[in-house]
């Protein structure tokens, strides 16, 4: 028996869409394909062991392949990356779209110009409705563009980060 949504899921958006985040790109390299994914759901979790969080939608491509790899990273993206952040949204992507990268230590790509990168042993995959949720245990980490703005994401729509409040 399916019951309905007590939630409709478009208000769910909206509303949850004014959590305002940074946007990374999580890449991965399966040995027969290495590419990117878009991703804003995305947390830190823990300071010991350090670990931190990626929603995967349980639907598409990423997902199937994230499954046979060990290792990941997250890009976190910059204000100039906003092309980036559309490349990787595409579904089914095949490959690293002209994308300068490099392979971090342990195998996953690290977008050169990201503001920050976070290489990830997979530390569980843990069921999250339509998504899986990946813990990450942070394996080596980086700030690459420590002088530059980070690209944001708010009420779907790309942002840039304003003035210090304080
Ligand atoms: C700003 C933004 C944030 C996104 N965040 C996520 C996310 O956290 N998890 C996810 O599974 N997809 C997310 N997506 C959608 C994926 O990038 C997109 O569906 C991608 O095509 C999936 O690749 P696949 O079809 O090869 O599985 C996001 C897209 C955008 C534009």
């Amino acid at each position: 028996m399916t019951t309905a949504p007590l939630i409709d899921a478009r208000r769910y958006r909206d509303v949850i869409g004014r959590f305002a985040t940074g946007v990374t790109v999580v890449t991965w390299d399966t040995g027969s394909v290495r590419r990117g994914m878009t991703a804003n759901a995305v947390a830190s979790v823990s300071l010991d062991p350090t670990l931190v969080l990626v929603c995967v939608d349980r639907h598409g491509a990423a997902h199937a392949q994230l499954a046979t790899v060990e290792t990941f990273a997250l890009n976190v993206l910059a204000e100039d990356q906003l092309e980036v952040s559309r490349a990787f949204a595409q579904p089914g992507v095949d490959g690293m779209l002209g994308v300068p990268y490099r392979s971090g230590a342990h195998g996953a790509p690290l977008l050169r110009d990201a503001v920050a990168w976070l290489e990830c042993a997979v530390h569980e995959r843990l069921e999250g409705g339509d998504h899986t949720i990946y813990l990450g245990r942070v394996l080596a980490l980086d700030i690459q563009r420590p002088e530059v703005a980070p690209l944001l994401f708010y009420a779907g729509a790309y942002r840039r980060l304003g003035a210090p409040l304080e």
